[in-house]
This record gives C-alpha cells, sequence and structure tokens, in this order.
C-alpha cells in the first residue's frame, strides 16, 4: 500500500511530480491556451467579476495566499484571502460580482463549507478547487476545478498543496486569459512552463538527501524559524506549519521584510532560520533585501539554512546550509520551494520518533468547527 516508502508522506511527497502533471494534463491544449471547460461559470461573468476571495483552512490557506500574488499580478482583479473560520464571523462584503475560491483537499472541511455558504447566501459565485471528486464542498459549489493528486493518507498535506497552487495558477491565468490584460505574452510564457513544471518538482526530489542529514542534526532543536518574501512568504508559513504537525517543534515563519518590527529579538546563537530567497531575476529588489536579512541574522549568531535558486551566487557566502532550487518563473517558485520543507519536516520528525503519518491529536478531514 505504501508502495515501498516507510510512510505515506514520503510516499506523497515522491508522488509529486506525477500529481502536478495529472492536474495539467488536457487543460492546456495545443496551442498553449487554457481550456477550463470544466468551470462552468461562463467567461461572461468572470469578465464582470470585480473581487475575488479566497477561503481556505490550513495548508490550504497557505495556497490561497500564494493565489493571491498571482491572481492580482496576472488579472489586476482585487484578492482577498482569508481562513475561513474567520470568514462568515465578520460580515464580509460579497456581491454577485465576487468570485469565491473555495480551496480544499477533502472536500469535506466544515469551516471551508460554512464559509462557502455564507458568501453563495450573499449571490457570491462559488468555484471550489477539491481534490476529492464529489465531496460537500464541490457539490455545493457554482463550478469545481478538480486538483488530480489523488488520495492523500498521510494527515500532514503534501501532494494535495502542490496540485492546489497549479490549480490556483490556472485560474488565474485562466481570468487572465478570459479577461485579457496587458500581461498577454508573460501568461502564455507561463503557461509554457507551467506544463514543464513537473520536471522540476522531480529535480527537487533527487536532491534531497542534505536536506535529510540537515534536518536529522537539528533533532534536538526546540524551535526553527522561517523567513520569506512574496511568493517566498506563505512557502514559509508552509514550512513552519509542516514542522509544527509533524515534530511537535516550535516553528513560526515571517515575512522578511517584518523582521525589523520584532521577530529579530528572537534570533538567538545556533537558532536556525530557514530563509527562502525570492529569484535574483524578475523583482531582485526583494532578492538584495532578503540577502540582507541573511546577514543581519547570520551576524546575531543564527545558523542560515538559504533556500535558493540554482546559480544565486550572491547567497553563498551566508548560507551556513544551502538547498538549491532549478529556476522557474518568480510566481511559481513556491512549487519547487516547499518540496525541501516538507522534506525536512517529514525527517526530523522521523529522527524524533514521531509518527509521521498520524501526528498526535490531528485529524485528516476536520468536520466539526
Ligand atoms: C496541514 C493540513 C491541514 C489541512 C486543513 C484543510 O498539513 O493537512 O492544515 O490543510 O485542515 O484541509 P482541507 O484541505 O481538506 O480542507
Amino acid at each position: 500500500e505504501k508502495g515501498g516508502y516507510d510512510y505515506f508522506m514520503l510516499k506523497e511527497i515522491a508522488e509529486q511530480p506525477k500529481a502536478v502533471a495529472d492536474t495539467l494534463l488536457g487543460r492546456i491544449d495545443a496551442s498553449g491556451s487554457l481550456t477550463l471547460d470544466e468551470v462552468r461559470i461562463a467567461p461572461e461573468v468572470l469578465r464582470e467579476v470585480d473581487k475575488v476571495v479566497i477561503v481556505a483552512c490550513g495548508t490550504a490557506f497557505h495556497a490561497g495566499l500564494i493565489a493571491k500574488y498571482a491572481i492580482e499580478h496576472w488579472t489586476r482583479v482585487p484578492c482577498e484571502v482569508e481562513l475561513a473560520s474567520e470568514f462568515r464571523y465578520r460580515d464580509p462584503i460579497l456581491d454577485q460580482q465576487t468570485l469565491v475560491i473555495a480551496i480544499s483537499q477533502s472536500g469535506e472541511t466544515m469551516d471551508t463549507l460554512m464559509a462557502l455558504r455564507h458568501a453563495r447566501e450573499q449571490g457570491a459565485k462559488v468555484l471550489a478547487i477539491c481534490n476529492t471528486n464529489g465531496s460537500t464542498i464541490p457539490r455545493e459549489s457554482d463550478a469545481v476545478l478538480y486538483t488530480h493528486a489523488g488520495p492523500e493518507v498521510a494527515v500532514a498535506s503534501t501532494k494535495a498543496f502542490l496540485t492546489q497552487l497549479v490549480a490556483c495558477y490556472l485560474v488565474a491565468l485562466y481570468l487572465g486569459q478570459v479577461r485579457g490584460t496587458k500581461w498577454g505574452d508573460e501568461i502564455r510564457a507561463v503557461i509554457r512552463d507551467l506544463a514543464q513544471i513537473s520536471g522540476e518538482v522531480e529535480q527537487v526530489l533527487e536532491t534531497m538527501e542534505p536536506v535529510r542529514e540537515l534536518a536529522r542534526s537539528l533533532a534536538g532543536k526546540n524551535t526553527v524559524l522561517f523567513l520569506g518574501r512574496h511568493v517566498g512568504y506563505p512557502v514559509a508559513l508552509e514550512g513552519a506549519l509542516k514542522l509544527k504537525e509533524l515534530a511537535y517543534m516550535h516553528a513560526e515563519g515571517f515575512a522578511a521584510g517584518e523582521l525589523k518590527h520584532g521577530p529579530i529579538a528572537l534570533i538567538e546563537e545556533d537558532l536556525p532560520v530557514v530563509v527562502v530567497v525570492p529569484s535574483p531575476r524578475g523583482r531582485s529588489v526583494l532578492h538584495d533585501k532578503i540577502v540582507s536579512n541573511i546577514q543581519e541574522i547570520r551576524a546575531r549568531g543564527a545558523r542560515t539554512i538559504v533556500i535558493a535558486e540554482e546559480g544565486d551566487e550572491v547567497v553563498e557566502p551566508y548560507a551556513d546550509h544551502l538547498i538549491r532550487i532549478p529556476v522557474t518563473p518568480v510566481l511559481l517558485q513556491p512549487l519547487v520551494a516547499t518540496v525541501p520543507l516538507q522534506v525536512f519536516a517529514c525527517e526530523l520528525a522521523t529522527a524524533r520518533g514521531n509518527e509521521v503519518d498520524q501526528p498526535r491529536n490531528l485529524a485528516k478531514s476536520v468536520t466539526v468547527e
């Protein structure tokens, strides 16, 4: 059942290239355009959308945070992302021109279900991104884009997260395509890159032995911090969540720009800090800023674990441990940057003697509010 792996989580991490490829399958046509016919919301309706609101919990919420960067960049439609458990209790502003995207692996998460019911009552259109055919959330939505990760058994979400990202990118690009934006050329180029991305995920998986070794060496630590910027910020949050739930360690993710506003006070001698470095191409200003952050925390004794693109030499002198990821378009980087963090958390949990597939106190699908 576990296909030769010790844990479902290891198997599911390894299945990610296929999960990503399967989620793209049949959705990019020969001319390089997206064909999301299953999204039964008519293009005319999508052209009228003036706000996107994403609701989700946990890991799916992190996928939503990343989607915001993609949706706003490629469509210029404002996008909010909210924890499903908070959403309906604050009287959110919704109407017929609001597109609500509910992201859920199981399709049964009660908080997300209640949020989408509330949204529909207010007249908003709801698109579900879901991994479980025929589950409640897609059944109660106006439309659904299924992720094709296959069954996810381990409680900690891995391959479902990567496919949620793919689905979010598809929706963002599709909205851009339908509405027509000034980013038409970029959208076409990114669709081409997305079609290749499962190869890059595979490449990351092939280079994970040093990450496992590093994780084992940190088994006695109490705290690990994660820093990121732009789409690397939600990746940092996801890395921290994986470590909490699997290794039962104190782990926190921060936006690197916030360091100086408080969290830098936490830095002490030999504290492991994982930094997700944005591409030096594209938004290179952010790259420079995060390099300064790495220098600052290292000067205060932190042990820096740096995740950086291949060819990024600037970070080398400041990285106590350097984890390389392939070059991707800026917005797609989370698809490769998250993988080492999953491997890291899984290995740390194992080294600490924890039950990887069934962490304490957690259930795979949370059907109570
Ligand atoms: C974390 C994890 C949870 C789920 C969350 C939402 O690894 O698995 O945070 O992501 O409970 O679950 P779904 O996606 O089923 O709605």
